[in-house]
């Protein structure tokens, strides 16, 4: 199924039960803010008063229960369906519940305490002048190639079949909505900054081609690895930190307040991407697959060579320039970008190394099977 008929698919209105009038997703609740959630998005706004009954207490008391939001599986999942509300594709639901206050509480008080947790535990970098040389060149320092294990290395090297195709099921929770998160930017931003997203945006959304839409790259990708690139399929199996690499980027677009963390956070992406993507690319060529499925991986390496340049003088310095106070947080966001990735690399290459799986394995995931061995 490809990404426009997932979509589809994910709003089709399942007729079976009078009370469940949407059709549930294909990934399940990890505690109480979860459960409730995912039940009520089965039944339309207008039951909100039942099905939404205390719900506010409920995130107020998971929120006071947990010491590390970043790492709290049913925060971050609740967290990922609310975005989804604006994002579509990720719950089958009533479109009303993208503005309904119950909702939009629950987001934005997720938000805030995983933003405090970042703000208290993200290292501080000094902020350079708000010039876009400066600012430029203090982003490709602080994103630098380091020496020692990467994800990115140990896929070129050493990974197997398997872990390959782990690799390919965390990165979509992010990659199969490639750059939406990015997007909201837009609007939030004008003049230099503004152009320069725009002209990022164009070639992440294929320059006009739907089949060249990174997206839809890797959605093909996972295709031919014989997984399915309905979105969400695999959720069950990722980790919290996983998503919560993914929700940092919906929150930094969502909230304009944020314009500055988003811009240095996404210039940190595009500033380490093509190397990492060239050796994944690399990767995946050793362990015997061709260019359809490393067709993502090979794109990003000229791509982000040139994103990477406009990222970090245009959208982020450009920024800087026209709004200095923001370039402390230009500088949070992307260290925060950095932080939180890094954990989550650290744990895949733990698991990894330990001879475990990355992946949440009670869940019982099925990681297909290569093309060529099937029968
Ligand atoms: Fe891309
Ligand atoms: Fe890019």
């Amino acid at each position: 199924m490809d990404v426009a008929e997932s979509a589809a698919a994910a709003g089709t209105r399942s007729t079976s039960s009078d009370d469940d009038r949407f059709q549930a997703p294909p990934f399940t609740a990890r505690g109480p803010v979860s459960e409730q959630l995912l039940a009520a998005l089965r039944r339309p706004t207008a039951d909100a008063d039942e099905t939404l009954a205390g719900f506010s207490a409920t995130v107020a008391d998971a929120l006071a229960r947990t010491a590390d939001v970043a790492r709290d599986d049913d925060l971050q999942l609740s967290l990922l369906i609310l975005h989804g509300l604006h994002y579509g594709g990720v719950v089958d639901a009533d479109e009303e519940w993208e503005w309904h206050p119950e909702t939009v509480a629950a987001r934005v008080a997720i938000e805030r305490a995983f933003e405090r947790q970042l703000r208290d535990q993200v290292p501080g970098v000094a902020a350079p002048p708000a010039e876009a040389e400066a600012v430029a060149s203090a982003l490709f320092e602080l994103t630098k190639p380091t020496p020692g294990p990467s994800v990115a290395r140990f896929i070129a090297k050493q990974a197997t079949d398997e872990q390959a195709r782990e690799y390919v099921v965390l990165r979509s929770v992010y990659t199969l909505k490639e750059a939406d998160a990015q997007t909201w930017s837009i609007p939030r931003l004008s003049g230099r900054a503004k152009a320069a997203l725009v002209e990022i945006q164009a070639d992440e959304y294929g320059g006009g081609r739907p089949e060249r839409m990174h997206s839809a790259l890797f959605a093909r990708t996972m295709r031919e690895l014989g997984l399915d690139d309905a979105y969400g399929a695999y959720l069950d199996a990722v980790p919290a930190l996983t998503i919560a690499s993914f929700n940092l980027m919906g929150m930094f677009g969502l909230n304009r307040r944020l314009r500055g963390a988003s811009a240095g956070h996404y210039a940190s992406y595009e500033m380490t991407s093509s190397l990492p993507n060239r050796m994944l690319g690399d990767g995946f060529r050793r362990l015997g697959y061709g260019t359809e499925v490393t067709d993502y991986f090979d794109e990003h390496v000229e791509a982000d060579a040139v994103h990477e340049q406009i990222a970090g003088r245009d959208l982020a310095g450009g920024l800087a320039e026209q709004e200095p106070a923001l370039v402390s947080d230009i500088m949070f966001g992307a260290t925060a970008a950095m932080l939180v990735d890094g954990w989550a690399a650290e744990r895949t290459l733990e698991e990894w190394t330990a001879g475990r799986s990355a992946l949440r394995r009670e869940r019982g995931i099925d990681l297909g099977t290569r093309r060529d061995e099937v029968a």
